[in-house]
């Protein structure tokens, strides 16, 4: 009949989260949704200026660099206005973390939450077409919080809700609240509503993708060469080889990861001894996804990655995510060289 075809029980995001509200109780608060909502408007507003970057010559770069050394783009520079104009008009927020902000801004008024974010992941892509995304982490803030950068000085433990967006074939956002599942929606452009369309994913425990800069295997540890040489050139007899993805956007290889399984890494080296990923705004909402989708995320040194608390808003970490049994191998081989 008809109806089979067309849906009409539509869940949009809004819907999502007032029935989450009541599932998920403290912090899916009004508060919280009314946050959503304006996370939602700049993910929408970035998605229609990254389509158009080329025809209204927002492609290439903004000519200034950010506080972590990256060279900004135009759309760096643009997606962080956007983002920071969206987190201010919603009055929730109190703190803001961005990429390209050197300092942690403090918003006026009593906002409750912290928000952390890296505005375009992968935006060394963007020229290229290649997929990229907005991450976003969301604190909320303890009582007596009078709103300073130390406040989002946590692990992602302590993240209530983390995410991201990828800007692809269409917009999807993943979106996990502490203690909940992964649910994955996409933009409907015609509607301009982001639609409930991959409920409660979870990774396979196995998958022999590895996704990795080979690039960087002259600095990597002896652990990792043996890691990656292991799944490369496997000992068992009859073993295949693993399948190498790789697309250089967190945001892209993140999403690919969390949709087939296997492992993505960035590993502490000796020419980023401190890994390359910001834990605030890439490594710990990462984590927090992989988790919740039943897999794991470590650092280098082998701790979980959701532990780990950055010393500066800015501060990097090594980081190993994805189907659970991969990371575990990866763990077990480091464990023992290195
Ligand atoms: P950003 O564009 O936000 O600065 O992040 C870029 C990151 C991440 O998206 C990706 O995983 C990594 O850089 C790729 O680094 P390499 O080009 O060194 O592989
Ligand atoms: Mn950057
Ligand atoms: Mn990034
Ligand atoms: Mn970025």
């Amino acid at each position: 009949n008809a109806d089979a075809e067309i849906k009409t029980d539509i869940i949009t995001l809004t819907r999502y989260l007032t029935e989450a509200q009541h599932d998920l109780g403290s912090y899916a608060t009004g508060d919280f949704t009314l946050l959503c909502h304006a996370l939602q408007f700049s993910f929408k507003s970035i998605a229609y200026y990254i389509r158009r970057a080329t025809l209204i010559n927002l492609i290439g770069l903004a000519g200034s660099a950010n506080s972590t050394g990256d060279d900004q783009k135009k759309l760096d520079v643009i997606g962080n206005d956007i983002f920071i104009n969206a987190m201010r008009g919603c009055g929730k927020v109190k703190v803001l973390v961005s990429e390209e902000e050197d300092e942690a801004i403090i918003f006026p008024g009593n906002g409750k939450y912290a928000v952390v974010c890296d505005p375009i992941d992968g935006s060394s892509n963007l020229d290229a077409g290649v997929s990229v995304g907005t991450i976003f982490g969301i604190f909320k803030l303890d009582d007596g919080a009078t709103g300073k950068a130390e406040d989002v000085l946590l692990p992602g433990t302590e993240l209530v809700a983390s995410g991201f967006t990828m800007y692809g074939a269409s917009a999807n956002l993943v979106l996990t609240m502490k203690g909940g599942n992964v649910n994955g929606f996409t933009l409907d452009n015609a509607l301009g509503e982001f639609i409930l369309t991959h409920p409660d994913m979870k990774m396979p425990k196995s998958r022999s993708i590895y996704s990795v800069n080979e690039g960087n295997s002259l600095y990597w540890t002896e652990g990792c060469k043996a890691y990656f040489e292991s799944i490369k050139y496997p000992a068992e007899a009859g073993a295949k080889p693993y399948s190498a993805r790789y697309i250089g956007s967190m945001v892209a290889d993140a999403y690919r990861t969390l949709c087939y399984g296997g492992i993505f890494a960035y590993p502490a080296d000796k020419k980023s001894p401190k890994g390359k990923l910001r834990i605030l705004y890439e490594c710990a909402p990462m984590a927090m996804v992989m988790e919740n989708a039943g897999g794991l995320a470590i650092t280098s040194d082998r701790q979980r990655m959701l532990d780990l608390v950055p010393e500066h808003i800015h501060d990097r970490s090594g980081i190993f995510m994805g189907s659970y049994n991969e990371v575990m191998k990866a763990k077990e081989i480091l464990d023992k060289l290195d």
